[in-house]
C-alpha cells in the first residue's frame, strides 16, 4: 500500500512579539482596556507575534517551507505539490501557493490554496494525503500561513487580543511506510454567521466589514463537541483507541477549549502540545507551528502517535491521525 509519511517539519514567526501587557498598553491610547490577567484567565494566551506592514502570508509561509525541507534533506525541486492553507492570502488571486511556489523557484509543481480558516492545515494536509495515496503526488509541502492581525478589528478588545501571526509547513512523501494513519474532515455553513470576516471586493471597494466578527461563547460550545467527534472517527477508522495517543496537537485557539478536548479524549495535559501561550491563535498556521514547536524540542518522537485537530470558521472540524 500507498502511504504519505511526514518527512519533516518547519515554522516561522515574524521577530514582532508582543506580549499581553504591550497589547493592552497599545490598545489604552484607543481608550481600549484589557488586562495580562484577563486575556491568560478567559485564553491562556501572553503573547503573539505580528508580522510587519509589508510582509504577507507567503513571506512566512517561504521561511517555515524552507525549515521543513532543510529538515527532510530535500530540494525544493523535489516538491511536485504545494498546498497552502490561509485566510488571509497575499491577494484575492493567484493563490499564495503560486507565489510561494514562485519565491521557492520550482516552478512546475502543483500549487493552490485551501480556505478552511482555522481547520485549513488538517483540510490541506488530507487533501495532500489522498493525492499522495492515489499516485497523484510523491512529495507535497503543506504549509499553513497566516496574517491575522490585518483582519482584527483592535476596538473590539472580545477578539483583538486573541489572534496572532506565523506560518508552520510540513513536507508529506509517498512510503511503503504507514505516516497518515485516518482523516476525518466535516463542515456545517449554517454556523458562518457565528466567525467570519463578512466583507468582499467588489467594483474596488471593500463592501461589508473587511474585519473579525466572532460570537465567542457561540464558537466555545461547538468547538468541544466537534473535536472529540472528529477525533474519535479517525481513531475508529484506523482501530485505535484514546490510549494510543501518544500527543494530541489541537489548533491552538484557547487553551480551556483544548483542556476540554484533552479531557473527553482522557488525556492529561502533559500529552497535549500547547502553544497558544506564546503564539495566539494563528489561525491555519497554528497546528504546524505547535508540531514544529514539539518536534524540535525532542518532545515528539519517531513512531509516535500523533492526533492533529482543527476547528473554525465555516464551521469546519477535521483531524489527522498521524503515525510520526
Ligand atoms: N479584556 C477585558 N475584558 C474583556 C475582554 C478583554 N480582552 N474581552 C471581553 N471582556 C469582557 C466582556 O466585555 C464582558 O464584560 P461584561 O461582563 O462587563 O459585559 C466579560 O469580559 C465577559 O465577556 P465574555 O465574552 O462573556 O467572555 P467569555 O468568558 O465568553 O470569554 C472568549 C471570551 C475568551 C472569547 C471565550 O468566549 C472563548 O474562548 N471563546 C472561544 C472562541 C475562540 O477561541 N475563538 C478563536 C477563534 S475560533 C477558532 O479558532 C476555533
Amino acid at each position: 500500500r500507498r502511504y504519505s509519511r511526514i518527512a519533516g517539519t518547519g515554522s516561522y514567526l515574524p521577530p514582532r512579539r508582543l506580549t499581553n501587557a504591550d497589547l493592552a498598553a497599545e490598545l489604552a491610547t484607543q481608550g481600549v482596556e484589557t488586562s495580562d490577567e484577563w486575556i491568560v484567565e478567559r485564553t491562556g494566551i501572553r503573547a503573539r507575534h505580528f508580522a510587519a506592514p509589508e510582509v504577507g502570508s507567503s513571506d512566512l509561509a517561504l521561511q517555515a517551507a524552507q525549515r521543513a525541507l532543510e529538515a527532510a534533506g530535500l530540494e525544493a525541486s523535489q516538491i511536485d505539490l504545494i498546498i497552502v492553507a490561509t485566510s488571509t492570502p497575499d491577494m484575492v488571486f493567484p493563490s499564495t501557493a503560486c507565489i510561494l511556489q514562485h519565491k521557492l523557484g520550482n516552478a512546475g509543481a502543483a500549487a493552490f490554496d485551501v480556505q478552511a480558516v482555522c481547520s485549513g492545515f488538517v483540510y490541506a494536509l488530507t487533501v495532500a494525503d489522498a493525492m499522495i495515496q492515489s499516485g497523484a503526488a510523491t512529495r507535497a509541502l503543506v504549509v499553513g500561513a497566516e496574517v491575522f492581525s490585518r483582519l482584527l478589528d483592535f476596538k473590539d478588545r472580545t477578539t483583538c487580543v486573541l489572534f496572532g501571526d506565523g506560518a508552520g509547513a510540513v513536507v508529506l512523501e509517498a512510503s511503503d511506510q504507514p505516516g497518515i494513519l485516518a482523516t476525518d474532515l466535516h463542515a456545517d455553513g449554517k454556523h458562518v454567521g457565528i466567525l467570519c470576516v463578512p466583507g468582499h471586493v467588489s467594483g474596488g471597494n471593500v463592501l461589508g466589514d473587511p474585519l473579525l466578527k466572532m460570537d465567542g461563547q457561540a464558537v466555545f460550545k461547538l468547538a468541544v463537541g466537534v473535536l472529540e467527534e472528529a477525533a474519535r472517527a479517525t481513531l475508529a477508522k484506523a482501530g485505535k483507541t484514546d490510549a494510543d495517543i501518544d500527543w494530541l496537537i489541537p489548533h491552538q485557539a484557547n487553551i480551556r477549549i483544548m483542556q476540554s478536548t484533552a479531557r473527553k479524549l482522557k488525556l492529561s495535559m502533559d500529552k497535549v502540545v500547547v502553544t497558544v501561550d506564546q503564539h495566539g491563535n494563528t489561525s491555519a498556521a497554528s497546528i504546524p507551528l505547535a508540531l514544529d514547536s514539539a518536534v524540535r524540542s525532542g518532545r515528539i518522537h519517531r513512531g509516535q502517535t500523533l492526533m492533529l485537530e482543527g476547528v473554525g470558521g465555516g464551521f469546519t472540524w477535521g483531524a489527522v491521525l498521524v503515525q510520526y
